[in-house]
């Protein structure tokens, strides 16, 4: 079955250019205007621990300005679980998170924590907020996050697109094997990470995958033709992929 594809539009980097200044130029919340007014179906963004481009009174703002469903991105802790009930967004995608790293590298090691992850994810969906995990291509990992109780799972893109000729491939390979796997254990599928028009078709042309989030590459490319450009073009070529 071909399902309508949404896009989360991922606006952290708009608060990445913010805060090289400090001030509150470009604003992320105009940013999640313009994305709904461009055909975005969802606003992401991640509070980090650090605070390096999202902020707590964007979360805020996003919460209570916004039409759009938001979808947090946060981290296993205490902190942002207390942050995410406090908001109830519509959607919490927990994501692992190093200090060090540039961005999110690599998927959620649900595996290996279910006996900790397990009780976040209860609270989380008791809340009535849609859980979904992180996590790389997979199926040991798809199956702990159906293990801990939450309804969806977002693939890791960043190896498909990282990836070059027959890496790409291979790398797409798992991909597609997890959103089957994904399909046939009951989880939505969602993806994400390092999507651009060059990577994007053959991901949006996987059926069962219900939602794409994109951020990066669309902030980057709305320097040279706009914001709301960047996201149609997008849009389009996903359309496209499903054959719209
Ligand atoms: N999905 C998740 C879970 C992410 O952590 C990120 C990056 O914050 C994205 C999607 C979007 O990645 P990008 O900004 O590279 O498009």
């Amino acid at each position: 079955m071909t399902r309508r594809l949404r896009l989360g539009v991922n606006i952290d980097h708009v608060a990445t250019i913010r805060n090289a200044r400090g001030g509150r130029h470009p604003d992320p919340v105009r940013a999640a205007h313009l994305a709904a007014s461009a055909g975005a179906d969802g606003i992401t963004a991640h509070l980090r621990e650090d605070r390096r481009h999202i902020a707590d009174r964007d979360i805020e703002r996003l919460s209570n300005e916004i039409a759009l469903p938001l979808n947090f991105e946060m981290a296993a802790t205490e902190e942002m679980v207390a942050i995410a009930l406090r908001h109830r967004p519509h959607a919490a995608c927990i994501v692992p998170e190093r200090r060090e790293e540039r961005t999110t590298e690599g998927g959620l090691d649900v595996a290996g924590n279910v006996a900790t992850l397990k009780p976040l994810v209860g609270r989380l969906v008791e809340a009535g907020i849609r859980v979904s995990m992180f996590v790389e291509a997979d199926p040991r990992q798809l199956d702990a996050a159906r293990a801990v109780g939450a309804p969806v799972v977002e693939l890791h893109t960043g190896a498909y697109c990282d990836a070059e000729g027959a890496g790409r491939d291979r790398e797409f390979a798992r991909i597609i094997a997890a959103a089957g796997h994904a399909e046939a254990i009951g989880l939505e599928c969602h993806a994400g990470h390092g999507l651009s028009y060059d990577t994007v078709k053959p991901v949006a042309a996987i059926a069962t995958i219900a939602e794409l989030n994109i951020g990066h590459f669309l902030v980057g490319e709305a320097i040279f033709i706009g914001f709301e450009a960047s996201i149609r073009h997008m849009r389009a070529l996903m359309d496209e992929a499903r054959g719209r």
